[in-house]
């Protein structure tokens, strides 16, 4: 089929490559030349596993192109939006202005039986206004959720867990539906989950699925905020807890806590629909898990302040990990980089290393020091916080390497990842996150 796919960030271009890659002709559209020049060179403009190699084999067999002429989208039987939707300059809600920019330009190239799948992330209601404005042109939107993660984006695109498309009442809807179920045959093929609802349903498993994570990661939390006054391992207790089925011991990684581009914007954006809706107590719980989110950035930083003895002022502190999670270069909102901020501005002398998010993370914080290597990062440091579990952070380092570059002895291990009595046996003072 042809399709064209608006906006070409972390999901957009992971979308044009993989439809490509199931045998779509695709052509990919965004406003950023420079994107558009690296896409179409076969090149990921961003760090994500398997993509390079998508977007090389899809860019030269010619199924895949990249422009930034909107009128290239004409043609298409699906055009697939997937712009951003960031939280507000002020206030928590969405800024939907890409995707309001993104239809008003698409709109004069749509023609009669079209889809429109809407991607992005937006409050629930918004596809309703905008099914209106594409009904003008006799096309049909639908809204189709995107789960995927950052570091798996390929393999959940090509092979979801579910596909949700939320589509207009009757005949047109069904039909719809059934052009998406053509554009993702082998997921479908393969018994994959395909659920039909209506719009508000769609946008709302959306940010139903991104809150119950961030609910999930902020209980632990609250958990190891507890088990820090009591003495009890919350890691242990998350492992006890999560062999019952009902429970499950995914997204219970207790630690600094999430960050990234869609869980901390989704639950605020979230919280400020329901207000508008007038159900501001439904979701009011979204608060106290952001504000969980948020303390233990802070417990973090006081615990770095601890083992130094009271004051970072002048002391040497490594940074291990700037992305907000391994297998990203994403800094979107990372609580690596927060950390890392907040101890310079409390005098410390921080280095950053990140396999991968150093470029942008110093786009972002250019007053902070980086270094790409571990090892130099680590040598001289008085105290060293692993923020980003990388596995050149967590496996690939032996407290005994790690001891023998560093001045102090202090680790502060922000995502529980290291075995406590290992490094203790090196002689190092270990702290972890909820951890006795
Ligand atoms: C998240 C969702 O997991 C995806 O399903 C969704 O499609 C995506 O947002 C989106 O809305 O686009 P992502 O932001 O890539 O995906 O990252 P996650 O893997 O969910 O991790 C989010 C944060 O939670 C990271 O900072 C991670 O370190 C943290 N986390 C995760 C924990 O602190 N503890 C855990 O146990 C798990």
């Amino acid at each position: 089929m042809r399709l064209s796919v608006i906006g070409c960030g972390y999901l957009g271009a992971v979308h044009a490559a993989a439809m490509a890659s199931i045998g779509h002709e695709v052509v990919g559209i965004d406003i950023d030349p420079g994107k558009v020049a690296a896409l179409s060179r076969g090149e990921a403009p961003f760090f994500e596993p398997r993509l390079p190699e998508l977007l090389e084999e899809g860019v030269g067999s010619g199924r895949l192109a990249f422009t930034t002429d909107i009128s290239a989208a004409a043609g298409a039987a699906v055009h697939f939006v997937g712009v951003g939707t960031p939280q507000q300059q002020s206030g928590h809600a969405a800024d939907l202005s890409h995707v309001d920019e993104a239809f008003d330009s698409l709109l004069p190239h749509l023609r009669p039986g079209d889809v429109v799948a809407g991607k992005s992330t937006v409050p629930v209601g918004t596809a309703a206004d905008l099914a209106e404005r594409v009904a003008t042109t006799g096309a049909t939107l639908v809204w189709n959720p995107e789960f995927l993660r950052e570091g798996w984006a390929v393999q959940d695109t090509i092979d979801p867990d579910r596909l949700v498309v939320g589509v207009p009442e009757g005949d047109e809807g069904e039909r719809a539906a059934g052009i998406l179920r053509e554009v993702y045959h082998p997921a479908v093929a393969k018994g994959t989950p395909f659920i039909i609802t209506d719009f508000a349903t769609a946008e709302l498993v959306k940010v139903a699925a991104n809150a119950f994570l961030a609910t999930k990661i902020s209980f632990i939390n609250a958990m190891a905020e507890i088990a820090e006054v009591t003495g009890a391992d919350v890691t242990l207790l998350a492992d006890a807890i999560g062999h019952d089925v009902r429970i499950g011991r995914r997204f219970l990684g207790a630690g600094i806590g999430f960050g990234g581009g869609c869980l901390p914007k989704d639950i605020r954006a979230f919280a400020a629909r329901a207000e508008e809706l007038g159900r501001r107590e439904s979701v009011s719980f979204l608060r106290e898990v952001d504000a969980i989110n948020l303390r233990r950035r802070d417990r973090a930083v006081q615990l770095v302040i601890d083992g130094l003895g009271g004051s970072v002022f002048g002391k040497r502190v490594a940074v291990l990990g700037a992305a907000f999670k391994p297998f990203s270069d994403d800094v979107r909102d990372s609580p690596a980089l927060d950390a890392a901020v907040r101890l310079r501005g409390l005098g410390a002398d921080v280095v950053v290393t990140d396999p991968q998010a150093i470029e942008n993370a110093r786009r972002l914080h250019p007053q902070l020091t980086y270094i790409a290597d571990r090892d130099e990062a680590l040598r001289d440091a008085d105290a060293v916080l692993l923020v980003t579990e990388w596995d050149e952070y967590r496996r690939q380092l032996t407290p005994e390497h790690a001891a023998s570059l560093t001045r102090g002895r202090v680790v502060v291990d922000g995502r529980n990842s290291y075995d406590p009595k290992a490094w203790r046996a090196a002689g190092w003072t270990y702290f972890g996150m909820g951890r006795p």
